[in-house]
C-alpha cells in the first residue's frame, strides 16, 4: 500500500520495508528542516489538530512540523472549548472538520476513537493517541531516535519499563520494532501493571523473546531502557494510583550499574521516573527524542498528501 491518502492509526498496519521509508523520509526532512527552517511543500494545504486531552509534545511538534512544511493549521486544543462539550460524537465533529481541512490529527480518550474517525471521513486521519491504546507517531518517532543513537533497528534487546497496561506509546513501540526481530523485549512493571496479555501473545507469535519482571534491575541489560509514566488520569480509583506511583525511579547511581553504553528513552512527560541527575549522562536521550518528533511528523504529513 502506497502512503498517499492512508490514515496513521496503529503500527500494526506498518511492515517493514514502510516503516524503513518513513526513517528515510524522516531524515531528508531533518535536513530540510535544518537547512531551509521553513519550505512551501504543502504551502496550498490545511491541516485541523484536535486534541481532547492534554499534551505539549504531540501537539506543538505536529503544529511546528505542518508550519515547517508551509501548511496552514487549525486547532483544538481543549476538550472544553470543542463541542465534544456539547456532546457531539466524534464521526459528526470529523465530518464536520472534513469539510475544513486536507488532513486531521486527532487525540482523544477512546481507544478506537481515531478509527471510528477515520471511518467516517475521505480525508487522511493521523491518531495522536486513542487512550490507553495506541500512538503510532510517537513510536515511529522512537525507532527514528532508535536508529540515530544506536546505528540500527535490528538485534536489540529493549525494556519497556512503568505502567506498560496503559501507556499507550509502548503498545505502539511494542508493533513498530516487532518487523525488526528484537532480541529481547524486557516488560518490566508491576504486575498490575504489566503489557497487555494479547499484545505479549502477538509478540510470542512473531517468535520474539519477552520477559516480564517487576524488578528494575533486569532492564538495566537491554540496549534500550524505554522509561514511562504511571498514567494517573486512567486509573478509576485513586488509592490504586496512589499505591503504584513511584514504582520505578531510575537514577545515575542504578544506571551506573547496568549496560553502560545503554540509551535511556521516554516518551515525556516524566514525574518522578527518571531522577534529574541522569539528564547530563550522554546515554539520556529523551529531549533528543522530543525534537525528533517534529521531522518524523513532517515526513508522515509530506508522505499521506503525496509530497515526500
Ligand atoms: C505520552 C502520551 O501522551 O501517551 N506523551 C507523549 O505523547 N509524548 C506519554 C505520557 O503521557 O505518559
Amino acid at each position: 500500500m502506497g502512503f498517499e491518502g492512508r490514515d496513521i492509526l496503529s503500527t500494526e498496519d506498518f511492515t517493514k520495508d514502510e516503516i524503513l521509508e518513513i526513517m528515510e523520509v524522516s531524515a531528508r526532512m531533518e535536513e530540510l528542516a535544518r537547512t531551509k527552517g521553513v519550505s512551501n511543500l504543502l504551502s496550498d494545504k490545511i491541516v485541523a489538530v484536535i486534541f481532547l486531552e492534554p499534551s505539549t509534545r504531540t501537539r506543538l511538534s505536529f503544529e511546528t512540523a505542518i508550519r515547517r512544511l508551509g501548511a496552514g493549521c487549525i486547532t483544538v486544543a481543549d476538550a472544553k472549548t470543542s463541542s465534544a462539550a456539547k456532546g457531539e460524537t466524534l464521526a459528526d465533529t470529523a465530518r464536520t472538520i472534513e469539510g475544513y481541512v486536507d488532513c486531521i490529527i486527532v487525540r482523544q480518550p477512546m481507544i478506537g476513537g481515531a478509527k471510528l474517525m477515520a471511518d467516517a471521513v475521505s480525508v487522511p486521519v493521523i491518531n495522536g493517541g486513542d487512550g490507553p491504546g495506541q500512538h503510532p507517531t510517537q513510536a515511529l518517532l522512537d525507532l527514528y531516535t532508535i536508529k540515530k543513537e544506536t546505528g540500527r533497528l535490528e538485534q536489540l534487546k529493549v525494556a519497556m519499563v512503568g505502567d506498560l497496561k496503559y501507556g499507550r506509546t509502548v503498545h505502539s513501540l511494542s508493533y513498530a520494532l516487532a518487523p525488526f526481530l528484537p532480541e529481547r523485549y524486557i516488560f518490566c512493571a508491576p504486575d498490575a501493571l504489566q503489557m497487555p496479555k494479547n499484545i505479549v501473545a502477538d509478540m510470542k507469535a512473531k517468535g520474539i523473546t519477552c520477559q516480564q519482571t517487576s524488578g528494575l534491575e533486569d532492564a538495566l541489560e537491554a540496549d534500550i531502557l524505554y522509561m514511562t509514566r504511571i498514567q494517573r488520569e486512567r486509573f478509576d480509583n485513586p488509592a490504586d494510583y496512589e499505591k503504584l506511583k513511584g514504582s520505578y525511579i531510575l537514577t545515575r547511581e542504578i544506571l551506573e550499574k547496568g549496560n553502560k553504553e545503554i540509551t535511556v528513552m521516554h516518551p515525556l512527560p516524566r514525574v518522578d521516573e527518571i531522577s534529574t541527575d541522569v539528564d547530563d549522562l550522554p546515554n539520556a536521550a529523551y529531549f533528543r527524542q522530543a525534537h525528533n518528533g517534529v521531522f518524523l511528523r513532517m515526513a508522515l504529513l509530506a508522505m499521506i498528501m503525496g509530497r515526500a
